[in-house]
């Protein structure tokens, strides 16, 4: 009686899958570093399912193998297996699913691995892992269950969350050396972050090295290249990943507020202040702040960074006494900084400390058609996944459309256009006109202008047009309108600000 209430209990944590997904994809989303993720997962599942063991084996084409990735076996450190050999190495050939119980003498089980680790495998439940295309990229496999043996529900389980490590590695450079005899260096593996083209890799290797030590880092880009990303994957991929990423946008408070944000506040600092706030800086300690839209810092705050920069000490407003706080400091903006300087908005002082590593992010149409493909292709994969739908793939039309684009809003436009035609579409690939991006420029406002075409038009007029078109068509809602554009509401704010569009009118005013 006793034992099988044991091991019921047992079955019903092993049972809670919904939490396990959920587990691995909250990691998932996680830009960390591959080997890691890897082992997380692996560590996560093998509890949940009650098992003795898990481990992920990818296969290694250029020698035929299946190499284990992750979920070491403490004896040895990496098994290697041939294809074909073993429970393994036969769910990587066939692609096939193998529950093995208790009383199996199943002749694929691999005695040779027990006989140099001394375990003894008892039960089995291996499953494949198949990238977006189906093929076989390696297999899960976890050994002896406690209480009950694998049952089919189990397998249901570990495929699902096989799909999700696929789609991982399909997100890493380590994807592409499994699948091609062309080895890429295995650094390329920042979990979350698509991209191959030269000026890619050159990003990578500066992140990886900067992420190693505790340098400033300013991150450049137009919007929507992916700063926040990378600020994130140096947290991650550095050794505090362990301890708070904490985000400031600069850009989203008034002066007065960003401070307290920043510093935070003692008691009785100002009317309404009838507690100590805890600052980010305090709340980062040990681990990294990410300062963005760093451009829209006021003048009297940038004087209070510099000197958490060079001595890692502030006052809380209305405090007298000074704290001291370990963080790393990563800055972004789409600003040009050291225009900034030249016309004294921002302080060069300030400046120099903050770019000890510069980081400038290509814009897309600058990265080439196989980063544009692989982005796409990223995005259809994800939001299908997230809206339940089949994978479905581009036209050559759609594609065509998308190269000719030149993606003012970058990334985050891609990423909207993909994520509005996955929810769209309806046909059984996604065609040119299930894409919601503008297509050439309108000529009526153009008129307006009285140039004759855009050649004849300043930048800023171009973005004045661009800007007042795509707000008329939204009614004037600002927010709707930035999605629109692939830009953030306060950075379509700012620019109207800036180019005194207008704006405000509804359609017809
Ligand atoms: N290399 C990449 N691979 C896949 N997705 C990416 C990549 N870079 C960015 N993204 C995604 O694109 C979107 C925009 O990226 P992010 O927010 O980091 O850009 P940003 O440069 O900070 O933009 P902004 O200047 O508007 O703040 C995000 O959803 C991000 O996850
Ligand atoms: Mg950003």
């Amino acid at each position: 009686m006793r034992e099988r209430r044991a091991s019921g209990r047992r079955r019903e944590r092993a049972v809670d899958y919904d939490s396990v997904l959920m587990a691995v994809s909250e990691l998932v989303r996680r830009e960390i570093d591959l080997d890691i993720l890897l082992a997380k997962v692996i560590d996560a599942v093998t509890a949940a399912m009650a098992a003795d063991r898990g481990t992920i084996f990818l296969i290694d084409r250029q020698r035929g193998e299946l190499f284990s990735k992750a979920g070491y076996y403490p004896e040895v450190r990496e098994i290697r297996l041939e294809i074909g050999q073993g429970i393994a190495g036969h769910v990587a050939r066939s692609g096939e699913t193998v529950i093995l119980g208790r009383d199996s003498d199943d002749p694929r089980l691999h005695r040779a691995i027990d006989r140099a680790t001394g375990y003894a495998t008892q039960s089995v439940l291996c499953v494949p892992v198949r990238d977006s295309g189906g093929e076989v990229l390696g297999v899960i496999q976890l050994l002896n269950k406690q209480g009950a043996d694998f049952d089919e529900r189990d397998a249901g389980l570990l495929r699902a969350l096989a799909s999700q490590v696929a789609m991982v590695i399909e997100t890493t450079s380590l994807y592409r050396q499994l699948r091609g005899p062309t080895a890429a260096p295995l650094a390329y593996r920042y979990n979350g972050i698509v991209g191959q083209s030269p000026a890619m890799l050159r990003i990578y290797e500066v992140v990886a090295k900067a992420a190693a030590t505790d340098a400033t880092v300013l991150v450049t880009g137009e919007t929507g290249t992916g700063k926040g990303a990378i600020a994130r994957a140096i947290h991650y991929n550095s050794p505090r990943r362990e301890r708070p990423f904490v985000a400031v946008d600069c850009a989203s408070l008034p002066a007065t507020l960003i401070e307290n944000e920043l510093f935070g506040h003692e008691r009785g600092a100002f009317t309404g202040a009838d507690q100590r706030s805890v600052g980010k800086f305090e709340a980062a300690d040990g681990g990294t702040v990410f300062l963005d839209e760093i451009g829209e810092l006021p003048l009297p705050l940038q004087g209070k960074l510099l000197r958490i920069l060079q001595e890692r000490a502030f006052e809380r407003v209305g405090g007298r006494r000074t704290l001291e706080v370990d963080v790393r400091i990563v800055a972004a903006t789409n600003r040009d900084l050291e225009e900034m300087v030249a016309r004294r908005l921002f302080r060069e002082d300030l400046y120099y400390r903050l770019r000890v590593v510069a980081l400038h992010l290509p814009a897309l149409r600058e990265r080439g058609p196989v980063d544009l493909e692989m982005l796409a292709a990223h995005f259809l994969d994800r939001f299908a996944r997230r809206h339940g739908r089949p994978f479905r793939p581009l036209t050559p039309a759609a594609l065509a459309r998308l190269r000719a684009h030149t993606w003012p809003g970058n990334i985050r436009e891609l990423e909207n256009c993909i994520e509005s035609a996955v929810v769209l579409a309806d046909g059984p690939a996604i065609d040119a006109g299930d894409l919601p991006m503008t297509g050439a420029p309108a000529p009526a406002p153009l008129a307006e202008t009285g140039a004759s075409s855009l050649a004849a038009l300043t930048w800023d007029e171009m973005e004045r047009l661009y800007i007042g078109e795509v707000l008329r068509a939204h009614g004037g809602n600002r927010s709707r309108a930035a999605k629109a554009m692939g830009i953030g509401r306060t950075t379509l704010i700012r620019k109207i600000r800036e180019l005194a569009v207008a704006a405000d009118e509804p359609p017809g005013a």
